[in-house]
C-alpha cells in the first residue's frame, strides 16, 4: 500500500534521514519504533508532506506522491495524528471532530463517521459539548486520534500516541488502535515504547540515527540480539 524508498531529509545542511525506506501492507500494523531523535516523526513528515523529501520516493498504491501539498495526501487518505495533539482547546470535542472532516473525501458522510467514530470512543460522546481543553490528558490523546479519523483514512500514522500516558491508559489506547485496525484500516504506528508497539505490530523498523537498522515481524524483533541489547536491555 505504502512504500517509503531510499529517502534523504535534511533539515537545512543537515541530514536527518540516510537511505531510509519502509514499507506498510493493507489492512496491517506497522510499528516504526526508535529512542528520541531517531528522525522517526521527520520520516512520517516526510510520508505526509510536511517535511521535503531531497531523494527517494513515497509511493501510494503505486502512486508517486513524494512532496506532494499535505492536504493533496489527506486527500489521498493518509492521515497523520501528530505527537502535539493539536487540538482548539476552546472549542467543544464535537466541533474539533467535525473539523477532522475537511476533506472531500469525508465531507458527505460526516453524520455516520461520528457515529462509527463515538463507537470506538463512548467517552468522548459524553464529552461532546465540553471543551476539549478540559478534557483529561488520555481523553485529549482519543480526541486527537477520533479527529484523525474524521477524516476518513484508508492510512491511520500515529506518532507516539503513548505519549506522557499513564500504564493502563497506554494499553487502552492500544486496544482502540487494534479495533482501529481490525475495521480494515491500516495503521503505522510510531512508538518509542518498543516492547508494546512490536507486540501489537505485524511488522516492526527500528529507525536509529536516521538510519533504518533492522526490521522484521514483531515477534522476531522482540527476540532480535541486537534489539534486546540495545532496547530492551535484557
Ligand atoms: N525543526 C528542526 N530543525 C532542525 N533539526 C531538527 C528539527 N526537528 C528535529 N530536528 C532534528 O532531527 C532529528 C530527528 O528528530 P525527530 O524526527 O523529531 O526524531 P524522533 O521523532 O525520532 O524523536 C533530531 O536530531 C532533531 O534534533
Ligand atoms: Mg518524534
Amino acid at each position: 500500500m505504502l512504500s517509503v524508498e531510499k529517502i534523504n531529509v535534511f533539515y537545512g545542511q543537515v541530514q536527518i534521514l540516510w537511505d531510509v525506506s519502509l514499507m506498510v501492507s493493507e489492512k496491517k500494523i506497522v510499528a516504526l519504533v526508535g529512542s528520541n531523535g531517531a528522525g522517526k516523526s521527520t520520516l512520517i513528515n516526510g510520508i505526509t508532506g510536511i517535511m521535503k523529501i531531497r531523494q527517494g520516493y513515497v509511493r501510494l498504491n503505486n502512486e508517486e506522491i513524494q512532496n506532494l501539498d499535505p492536504h493533496v495526501i489527506v486527500e489521498k487518505g493518509i492521515c497523520q495524528i501528530p505527537e502535539e495533539r493539536l487540538l482548539f482547546p476552546n472549542m467543544s470535542v464535537l466541533e474539533n471532530l467535525e473539523l477532522g472532516s475537511y476533506t472531500k473525501r469525508a465531507r458527505d458522510n460526516k453524520r455516520q463517521t461520528l457515529d462509527e467514530v463515538y463507537e470506538f470512543f463512548p467517552i468522548l460522546s459524553k464529552r461532546r459539548r465540553q471543551n476539549a481543553g478540559s478534557l483529561s490528558g488520555g481523553e485529549q490523546q482519543m480526541l486527537s486520534i477520533a479527529r484523525g479519523l474524521m477524516s476518513k483514512p484508508s492510512l491511520l500514522i500515529l506518532d507516539e500516541p503513548s505519549f506522557g500516558l499513564a500504564p493502563m491508559l497506554v494499553e487502552e489506547i492500544f486496544k482502540i488502535i487494534k479495533g482501529i485496525n481490525e475495521s480494515g484500516i491500516t495503521i503505522l504506528l510510531v512508538e518509542q515504547d518498543i516492547y508494546q508497539s512490536l507486540e501489537l505490530a505485524d511488522y516492526g523498523y527500528v529507525l536509529e540515527n536516521g538510519k533504518m537498522i533492522v526490521e522484521g515481524v514483531g515477534q522476531e524483533l522482540l527476540s532480535n540480539k541486537y534489539v534486546k541489547e540495545a532496547y530492551l536491555g535484557i
